[in-house]
């Protein structure tokens, strides 16, 4: 298929953009390159001799919205493009929603003019929200407790509703977990703009030495070693389970939901000395307060991906940390060092 993938120069789009020429697809990405690399792209054509038609479009121009789906027909979306840090969502909600939600309108007002009726959408496990037990199913009722997450929350209601009114379109709403690790190149992996959110970024940065020592933000939670365990996944099994979905939906009308993770929760400190065994030596970390806002623990049962994709993940927490250490190592500064 001719597959457009918005965010596609991005972390979890670049990696997603190769598995997908490596699967026969040809890949075009769209991306305004705010928060990503069009060096990314340029070593996914390295790694896999297939060349990626690249547009750099912001999603919140519909003219060039328009003029792309008419000058490139594409069969089917993959849509990633979107902000995505928890805390700077709370502090700037109206950018998250006019970019996120806004946005993806466009994308989809764009599609349906142009007959692309299949999409698959890079939803979060954020959208359970603390109010559900874990593990959380694909069933239970959603209701995230930041800006991003119910950003998230509203398009696939947006996407829900359009199945719903329409019954050609085809679409997978994929929530997924903590993405961690990269191809096992080296040569495509996370580059976070600033100081990194995410926890195994912000270690990978200790151990190449640009941050002095990872804080442990908490470890009075009641779990096996007080830090708070979530739900790792690999961004290859990651990009695996995007093809997977798109492959589902060519030939399913309707809309589904899939949990993409492992349904295994480690802790903060698992992930912390995981990374130390990938590196060969201990690294310096702080226990520090509670970040407002985490929960103590979730994970996913992932049951329903095996079950109707034949999907789940294969690569283990130190399987992660290897390949986000071979990354990180051969690029200290990200894809700045290019
Ligand atoms: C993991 C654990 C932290 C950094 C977020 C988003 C979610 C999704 C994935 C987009 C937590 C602890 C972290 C640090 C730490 N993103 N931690 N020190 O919060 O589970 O999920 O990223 O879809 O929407 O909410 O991931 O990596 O930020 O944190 O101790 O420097 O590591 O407290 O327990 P999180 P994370």
């Amino acid at each position: 298929m001719k597959v457009l993938v918005t965010g596609g120069s991005g972390y979890i789009g670049s990696h997603t953009v190769l598995t997908l020429l490596e699967a026969g697809h040809e890949v075009s990405v769209l991306d305004n390159l705010v928060n990503s690399s069009a060096e990314s792209l340029r070593r996914v054509e390295e790694l896999t001799g297939k060349s990626v038609t690249f547009h750099q479009v912001d999603l919140l121009d519909e003219a060039a919205l328009n003029e792309l789906f008419a000058s490139e027909p594409v069969d089917a979306v993959i849509h990633f493009a979107g902000l995505k840090a928890v805390g700077e969502s709370t502090q700037q909600p109206l950018r998250y929603y006019h970019n996120n939600v806004t946005g993806t309108i466009n994308l989809l007002r764009a599609m349906d003019a142009h007959g692309v009726r299949t999409i698959v959408f890079s939803s979060s496990a954020t959208v359970y929200g603390g109010q559900n037990p874990y593990p959380y199913i694909e069933k239970m009722e959603i209701g995230s407790d930041n800006p991003y997450g119910r950003t998230k929350e509203h398009i696939e209601d947006i996407l829900s509703d359009l199945g719903a009114a329409d019954a050609r379109w085809r679409i997978a709403l994929l929530r997924y977990f903590n993405p961690v690790g990269a191809h096992p190149s080296g040569r495509i992996g996370e580059d976070p703009l600033g100081i990194p959110n995410n926890l195994v970024p912000f270690i990978a940065q200790v151990a190449v030495g640009r941050r002095e020592k990872l804080m442990v933000f908490g470890a009075d939670y009641d779990t096996p070693d007080g830090t708070a365990l979530r739900d790792y996944i690999h961004v290859m099994d990651l990009a695996d389970g995007h093809v997977a979905a798109l492959d589902y939906v060519a030939s399913h009308l309707g809309v589904f939901r899939w949990n993409l993770g492992s349904g295994i929760g480690s802790s903060v400190l698992d992930v912390l000395h995981s990374f130390e065994r990938a590196v060969g030596h201990e690294l310096p970390y702080e226990i520090t307060a509670r970040r407002p806002g985490d929960l103590p623990a979730f994970w996913a049962d992932p049951s329903a991906a095996l079950a109707d994709l034949g999907w789940s993940t294969t690569k283990t927490l130190d399987q992660m940390c290897e390949d986000h250490w071979r990354w990180q190592k051969n690029n200290p500064q990200g894809y700045q060092d290019a």
